[in-house]
């Protein structure tokens, strides 16, 4: 267990409150939208916004990169119950072994498609996550019979990193132990555990399959077979309170794991398939935190994590070293290289162009049998799109390099969106030196809203009624 500094309880809340006054006075500038509702800037444009694409539309003209190097995100849509917060379309619950099967036939498949549709052999890759659902939420059978064909796919001579996504209930016992072990064989090195709360409260109010003692048993596991470890949080969530918060990353924080992840509670489905948690907020059955309240849970987190010796190598993410961070997300959304995903609602992250699969199970065994990509949405970014993603995505994460955005766009970040640029720095939201642009300590705060600041008005996700026409109001030129 690690020593943590604690810090006053009532000092941490008093600071968080006088910060709820800097975000008062942004809504008033129009900054951010008068609801106080959020939304997460993933990719741009969203990725709710795509407009349907053919495989042939998508790939026309595609190059593969000079190294021939991709990340690689693969999804496997299983979990043993919903919880409640959740907006994946998964298939829930036990006795689903064939059903599971059919499903790891048709991503093989999907992966001899796609290659084909590159040219390729065997795709070369320099990152790779595997996600879900639960991706180990398979017999170990199953699970070594994935990885025996991913890898076979999948050259690894050049990875640096493996990441499964995992949830703590998969690790436990006999069978959680098997798991762990097959994917150390196939050179899985970190886990990025669902960890959410550690209170059992809490955890209850999620629906969660797993007691805070699982999930400290499933870190304790995962560490004696050497995996690098991230554990992630929800805040903002109904019946959650600032001191159940205070009390889970304080316990969090003597773990001695390598990385803490946090997300504020989505409440709106960002794809299809809405999640319950609407519908408990509506019911008003649990406590209900307003966006300030949300807010200052943020604000104390970073506070004590920052106090910790915590670095944010990449937005949201609190690394005990500048050197843990998740490989895929930084060489997706920062360096902007290419990504390839397989499986339901996977999504292809390219260059100059954005695939994105399918969300209905149906839908997706129907395209592969055809021989197909399960594509249904995606777009090949016009000039202006590229100029918008280059910042909005390593601005979201890290900083805008200058150099990088003048190789994916062919534009210099010195001469596009320069009013919108000297409005942000006049407020205090970034700076800019000769290498790079990059978000103040209040800009990365509130880097979701910073990013919107380069959507077209197509895409700014808040009708302009929602902000205050003030010098920071998106919709401005
Ligand atoms: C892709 S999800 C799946 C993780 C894994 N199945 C599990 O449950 O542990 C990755 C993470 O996103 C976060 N997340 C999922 N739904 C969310 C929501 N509605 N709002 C905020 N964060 C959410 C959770 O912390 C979750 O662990
Ligand atoms: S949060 Fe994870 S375990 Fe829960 S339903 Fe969603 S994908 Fe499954």
């Amino acid at each position: 267990m690690a020593e943590i500094k604690k810090l006053d309880r009532a000092e941490l809340k008093a600071n968080a409150q006088s910060f709820i006054e800097e975000y008062r006075k942004l809504k008033e500038i129009g900054f951010i939208n008068q609801t106080g509702d959020f939304f997460p800037s993933v990719h741009y444009p969203p990725i709710t916004m795509y407009q349907p694409i053919t495989q042939e539309e998508l790939f026309q003209s595609y190059r593969i990169p000079d190294d021939g190097l991709f990340d690689i995100y693969a999804h496997i849509p299983f979990c043993a119950g919903r919880c409640l917060f959740c907006h994946y379309p998964v298939q829930l619950g036990p006795g689903q072994d064939s059903e599971k099967d059919r499903y790891l036939d048709a991503l093989e498949k999907e992966m001899d498609i796609y290659m084909g549709v590159l040219g390729l052999d065997q795709i070369k890759a320099r990152s790779i996550l595997v996600g879900g659902g639960t991706p180990t939420y398979l017999t170990p059978a199953q699970l070594r019979r994935f990885l025996d064909y991913f890898v076979k796919r999948i050259d690894l001579s050049k990875v640096t990193q493996f990441n499964y996504d995992v949830d703590p209930n998969t690790l436990l016992g006999p069978e959680g132990e098997e798991r762990l072990r097959i994917m150390r064989d196939y050179g899985v090195d970190r886990l990025t555990i669902g960890v959410q709360a550690l209170n059992d409260r809490t955890l209850g109010y999620m629906n969660r399959h797993h007691s805070v003692r699982e999930a400290l048993d499933s870190i304790e596991a995962s560490k004696k077979f050497g995996y690098k470890l991230n554990i992630e949080f929800i805040f903002g969530y109904p019946g959650q309170t600032i001191d159940s918060w205070i009390d889970d990353i304080e316990m969090a924080m003597t773990l001695d794991v390598d990385e803490i992840q946090m997300y504020r509670l989505k409440v709106e489905a960002y794809g299809d398939y809405q999640g319950p948690v609407k519908n408990i907020i509506e019911k008003n059955t649990l406590r209900v935190l307003g966006d300030e309240e949300t807010l200052m849970m943020k604000r104390i987190a970073i506070d004590m994590l920052k106090e910790n010796g915590f670095t944010e190598n990449i937005r949201r993410v609190f690394s005990r070293t500048k050197k843990d961070f998740s490989h895929y997300a930084w060489n997706q959304c920062c360096m902007l290289y290419d990504e390839l995903g397989f499986g339901l609602t996977a999504f292809s992250s390219l260059r100059d162009r954005f695939g994105l699969n399918t969300q209905s199970f149906e839908e997706y065994y129907a395209l592969i049998e055809a021989g197909k990509l399960p594509l249904n949405r995606g777009l090949v970014r016009s000039e202006e799109q590229q100029e918008r993603w280059g910042i909005i995505l390593p601005l979201k994460n890290s900083y805008v390099q200058k150099k990088l955005y003048r190789e994916r766009t062919g534009e210099s970040v010195d001469s596009v969106f320069t009013e919108k640029m000297a409005r942000l720095k006049e407020h205090g939201l970034v700076v800019e030196d000769g290498q790079r642009i990059s978000p103040t300590p209040l800009g990365a705060f509130f880097a979701d809203e910073i990013v919107q600041q380069f959507h077209s008005p197509d895409y700014i996700p808040f009708a302009r009624e929602e902000y205050k026409e003030g010098p920071l109001n998106p919709y401005l030129p």
